[in-house]
């Protein structure tokens, strides 16, 4: 087991484009695998993972970060064998970047990393301050765009954003609601080839500069997606069968892959992950 989480900010620009359905499903999907998971609900100001696997908590990151509670009264056991820390509904206070709240965020990831293999910010809409300063936090990030040009366009606007502010060079991208097999590399693509176009020459080092999108995955729409987030479940316990889910479940595997070749101790057991 590494000693520290591996840190991955869920966003997307465009918001209702999967990016709690995916965290969700991904985080059961890594459990199931062996890692030792935890979501954390970083969109401060309308948070709805809690919707989505039907906890009511009665501890929120409100609660931690006005001290009424610790961090671990805050850490719940989900259905599907990961934790989270639910931001709870309705923080508007803190849906702005404060000097309190971006510290606190600071701290709390911090105390969480050593106890999990995997940290997944699920991040609000759009990319205000909060949702940058969270995604800075994170070692990688994953964007989710889906074919509509609305989607494409916010994820290209994300995407320049974190290589120009963040000096991200390697970006990770999945396609949610395609319509075909194989539409997801071409997303990809088209996304690549704006961002050499347009990015890469405003980045220090000018053409030589290169900013990687890598591509995880692609996600059909599948009608057992809406069903399972209307029946508050986790579509990989209520359709494990459905395309949607194995597509999670491959970027699951995917992921498990590519972090065991860059780190054979850090390859997740088979076995059922202690700490949750
Ligand atoms: N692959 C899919 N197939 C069908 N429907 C989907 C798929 N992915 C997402 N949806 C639908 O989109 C809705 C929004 O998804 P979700 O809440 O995960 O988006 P989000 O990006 O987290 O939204 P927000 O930006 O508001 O946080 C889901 O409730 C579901 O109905
Ligand atoms: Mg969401």
């Amino acid at each position: 087991m590494s000693a520290r989480a591996s840190i991955l900010a869920v966003t997307s620009g465009k918001g209702g484009v999967g990016k709690t359905f995916f965290s969700a499903n991904l985080a059961a999907a890594l459990a199931r695998q062996g890692e030792r998971v935890l979501v954390l609900d970083a969109d401060l100001g309308l948070a709805n993972l809690d919707v989505v696997l039907n906890l009511q908590p009665k501890i929120t990151l409100h609660d931690v970060f006005t001290g009424k509670a610790t961090l671990d009264q805050a850490i719940l056991a989900a259905p599907g064998g990961f934790s989270v820390v639910l931001a709870g509904s309705g923080l508007v206070e803190y849906s702005r970047l404060t000097p309190q709240v971006r510290e606190q965020l600071v701290e709390i990831i911090d105390q969480l990393a050593p106890r999990y293999d995997r940290i997944l910010l699920d991040t609000g809409a759009g990319i205000s301050d909060v949702v940058l300063h969270a995604i800075s936090l994170a070692d990688d990030v994953l964007v989710i765009a889906t074919p509509e040009p609305t989607s494409m366009t916010d994820a290209y606007a994300t995407i320049k954003l974190l290589a120009i502010q963040q000096g991200r060079r390697s970006i990770r991208l999945v396609v949610n609601q395609v319509s075909a097999v194989g539409e997801g590399r071409t997303i990809r693509n088209q996304l690549q080839l704006v961002v050499d176009r347009f990015v890469c020459p405003q980045l220090n080092g000018g053409n030589s500069a290169a900013v990687a999108l890598d591509l995880q995955g692609e996600i059909p729409t599948d009608a057992a997606v809406r069903e399972s987030v209307q029946r508050r479940s986790l579509l990989l316990e209520r359709a494990p069968g459905a395309p949607a889910a194995l597509a999670v479940v491959a970027i699951a595997a995917r992921m498990a892959r590519a972090g065991a070749a860059i780190n054979p101790a850090a390859a997740p057991s088979t076995s059922v992950a202690e700490g949750r």
